[in-house]
């Protein structure tokens, strides 16, 4: 069924879905049920004071940034909600598309619903399947945040103007 899924808003699917239970079984182990973090281990995934994982998925470009995250990991020193982060998130390059579309779409609707609209469309196994074979390390990852990191604070710059 979730196969057939094809090009669907996000607003059309249910919250509590097979992908909350993969990232119960992958994920959560170090991001914490609920995608909130802990202190030293891993960020929270959910919506905090800085920019969040929401907020850079609506960036030129920023659809493709939890898939990658998802595929080829990410290493360096990040900020989160005010809260420092030198940790190193594994390759989930393993699971299969369909699944990791299941978890990504349960990060974006479930955890940073308020922030992603309801149009977003959902995601898919093709935007795994077009994010592989990119040759991409955790390191190339850091880059791609700091360089949304720096897009969303000019963003909020020039809104608070
Ligand atoms: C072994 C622990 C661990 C597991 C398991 C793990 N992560 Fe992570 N994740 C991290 C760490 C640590 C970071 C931050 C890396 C850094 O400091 O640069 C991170 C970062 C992220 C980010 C980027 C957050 C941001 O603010 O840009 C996303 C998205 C993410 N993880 C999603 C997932 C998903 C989805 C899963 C399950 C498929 C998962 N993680 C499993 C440790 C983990």
């Amino acid at each position: 069924m979730a196969v057939m899924l094809g090009l669907l808003p996000l607003g059309a699917l249910a919250a509590d879905s097979p992908g909350e239970q993969s990232f119960l079984k992958h994920c959560a182990s170090c991001h914490q049920v609920g995608g909130v973090g802990l202190t030293g281990l891993a960020p929270p995934l959910t919506i905090h004071k800085s920019s969040s994982l929401g907020a850079r998925t609506l960036l030129p470009g920023g659809r493709e940034y939890i898939p990658r995250v998802m595929l080829y990991g990410l290493v360096g020193l990040i900020e989160v909600g005010g809260e420092r982060f030198s940790g190193l998130m594994p390759s989930f390059s393993q699971i299969e598309d369909i699944e990791l579309a299941g978890i990504a779409n349960y990060l974006i609707r479930s955890l940073n619903e308020t922030v992603v609209p309801n149009e977003f469309l959902a995601y898919s196994a093709e935007d795994f399947a077009a994010s592989r074979g990119k040759g991409m390390r955790q390191v190339d990852m850091y880059k791609m945040r700091r360089n949304m990191e720096k897009q969303v604070t000019a963003a909020t710059n020039e809104g608070g103007r």
